[in-house]
């Protein structure tokens, strides 16, 4: 126990879809742990995403940045759903609102570990002897490339079709800067040197450019870690090689685009895209939110699997409170509940007998029982 009660100041982004079910889980083992590790939290919730839309017309209102930039750490759920899907450039989407606070709090650095439950081994799609001794971390570049290049819509006769008709034309823009490699890959190194010492840089080096500048920067910045092995792999490769042999990787750099799809394709590893946390860190306030989409279909429905956000919580009081005792308590109570038997449908399969699968709450409660 500490001897002085701390107080964090945390923003709460539940934001569309299953995120307000699952966020309230992350704040219920939050205050759970706070009471046996002493300190507490005071939230700020605020809207982002869809929810935003509805009410402020943009998914990112003055007042949430605000509220974010004067807390000590923002959880964030999930945003999107079909309410407000549209493929119109003028009209404003959920993403922005999540696209928009990475870039405002400078939150360059993602971090999405990806780490085998062992009691989780065959809700994995993968073989067993794959997945056993995984334990990797991507580290994605979040505040640059084609998310946040020049991007345009316009007509154009030249681009018409055969009819005539239809002439519209569109580009997206890779551009990196060399600062903004350089410092997520010196993140990726000094995280190397506190796990296994490897680094994979990630890139397409034989085609983009953007590429060949990130190959250039990573190999510079490597000298300075001569302790640390570093391994170019294009990002085809990669993909191969994260369901052929995904125990090869300690820690995973690449910029904004291919992080974003290789992660969603590693977190199947560990059985569940609802088992991928995430930390979101720059130089303020740090953000941290499940590494899933608000999932729609199962919205409202209290099925969600509240784990990701649950171990975004532990991340937070890692990252943006050094509160580590109670982080482990956090990590150690999942993989209780998990080897105890207990499943959200995503994580159940034949073998799971259906009366330990339980709903968002009764997950949340079961981490929380299982603290002690
Ligand atoms: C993620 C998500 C987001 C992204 C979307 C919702 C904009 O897929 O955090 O991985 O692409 O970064
Ligand atoms: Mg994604």
């Amino acid at each position: 126990m500490a001897e002085t009660s701390k107080t964090y100041k945390v923003t709460l982004l539940p934001g569309d879809g299953i995120g307000p079910e699952i966020i309230a889980e992350g704040v219920k083992v939050l205050d759970a742990v706070g009471e046996r590790y002493g300190f507490s939290c005071e939230y700020t919730e605020a809207l982002l995403g869809g929810c935003a839309i509805d009410v402020c017309g943009t998914a990112l209102p003055e007042e949430t940045l605000r509220v974010a930039q004067a807390s000590d750490a923002v959880l964030l759920a999930a945003v999107g759903g079909p309410k407000w899907d549209t493929t119109d450039p003028d009209k404003p989407r959920p993403e922005q609102g999540l696209l928009g606070i990475r870039k405002a709090l400078g939150l360059y650095a993602n971090l999405r570990p990806v780490r085998i439950f062992s009691a989780l081994a065959d809700a994995s799609t993968f073989k067993p002897d794959v997945v056993e001794g995984v334990d990797l971390i991507i580290v994605r570049e979040l505040t640059g490339g084609l998310y946040f290049g020049a991007r345009e819509r316009f007509y154009d006769e030249e681009g018409a079709g055969v009819d005539g008709g239809r002439g519209q034309r569109a580009f997206d823009t890779m551009e990196y800067r060399e600062y903004e490699i350089e410092r997520i890959v010196r993140h990726a190194f000094e995280t190397a040197r506190k796990r296994r010492n490897r680094v994979h840089s990630i890139d397409k080096a034989n085609v983009l450019e953007t590429s060949r500048l990130w190959r250039e920067v990573t190999h510079r910045i490597a000298a300075e870690y001569p302790d640390v092995e570093l391994i170019d792999m294009l990002v085809d490769n990669t993909a191969m090689q994260l369901v052929a042999n995904p125990s090869q990787f300690d820690v995973v750099v690449t910029e904004n685009m291919f992080g974003d799809i290789l992660s969603d394709e590693a977190s199947m590893i560990t059985g569940s895209l609802g088992m991928l946390a995430s930390a979101s860190l720059g130089d303020g306030t740090a953000l941290y939110e499940p590494s899933h989409g608000s999932a729609p279909d199962i919205a409202g429905l209290g099925v969600a699997n509240p784990l990701a956000q649950i171990l975004s919580v532990e991340m937070m009081l890692r990252y943006s409170f050094g509160e580590n005792e109670a982080a482990d308590a956090i990590a150690n109570a999942v993989e209780r509940v998990l080897a105890d038997g207990w499943r959200t449908r995503d994580l159940a399969n034949d073998a799971d007998s259906a009366e330990k699968i339980v709903g968002t709450q009764a997950m949340g409660d079961l981490v929380v029982g299982a603290l002690d």
